[in-house]
């Protein structure tokens, strides 16, 4: 199994990395880029070879900064009552954003010029006016790390951005879970490995990343 190590560096060189969370929590693996990379190619590579929703998770202070909520905090709707999932205490998602200079928001064009202003925004919080910039409802859903990172919550949010600070980038990653076309179902750690060697990713377990960074 490739390294941690192995994994910041491919941030750091704008390449994707497959993070698989745990067998006992989504059960799913995630592409993961740093914002900043995310090109037109990037996200077309999400939708065809991943195919699940495509998310920006930024960090907890960086969310707030932007006064971005959790969703279900926000949204004052009888369905956010019980927030009874499976597999964690609570989701990560706040809301959904379009850069103001998108049209219709969902092209390749569109999601990664949203996502790529995000990354930038992120590394210079105090200096952005988030409603200036952006506009909800959009076509990228955000979601909000937990305020201690991985010590509270063990998702491909988290997860993300603590490999974004150990590579000393800013705190803004995108994710998108990787489906099975033929079963229905996500692709299997070992599916998603096979696809990390034929394409010379990297691919890490969520464990691995909680020992070295969590
Ligand atoms: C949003 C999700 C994904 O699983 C994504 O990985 C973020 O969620 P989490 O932090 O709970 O893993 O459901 O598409
Ligand atoms: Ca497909
Ligand atoms: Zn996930
Ligand atoms: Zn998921």
């Amino acid at each position: 199994q490739r390294s941690v190590e192995d994994a910041i560096e491919a941030l750091r060189a704008g390449e994707p990395v497959l993070v698989h969370d745990a067998a006992d929590r989504e059960g799913e693996t995630d592409i993961i880029y740093h914002a900043d990379a995310v090109t037109p190619e990037a996200v077309a590579r999400m939708r065809n070879d991943a195919g699940g929703l495509i998310c920006a998770a930024l960090g907890y202070e960086v969310a707030e900064a932007f006064d971005l909520p959790f969703y279900t905090e926000e949204i004052d709707h009888a369905a956010t009552r019980d927030h009874d999932l499976g597999y964690d205490e609570r989701s990560s998602f706040s809301l959904t954003v379009n850069h103001r200079d998108t049209y219709t928001g969902i092209t390749d064009n569109d999601r990664s010029k949203t996502i790529q202003a995000l990354g930038e925004a992120a590394s210079t919080p105090s200096a952005v006016d988030f409603a200036d910039e952006f506009r909800t409802p959009g076509h990228v859903h955000v979601l909000k790390a937990a305020p201690d990172l991985l010590a509270q919550r063990e998702g491909h949010t988290e997860l993300g951005v603590a490999l974004a600070e150990a590579a000393d980038l800013s705190p803004a990653v995108v994710v998108c879970e990787m489906l099975d076309d033929d079963t229905g179902n996500a692709r299997t750690p070992a599916d998603a490995r096979s696809y990390a060697d034929r394409h010379d990713v990297t691919y890490l377990e969520g464990g691995h990343v909680l020992e070295q960074l969590g």
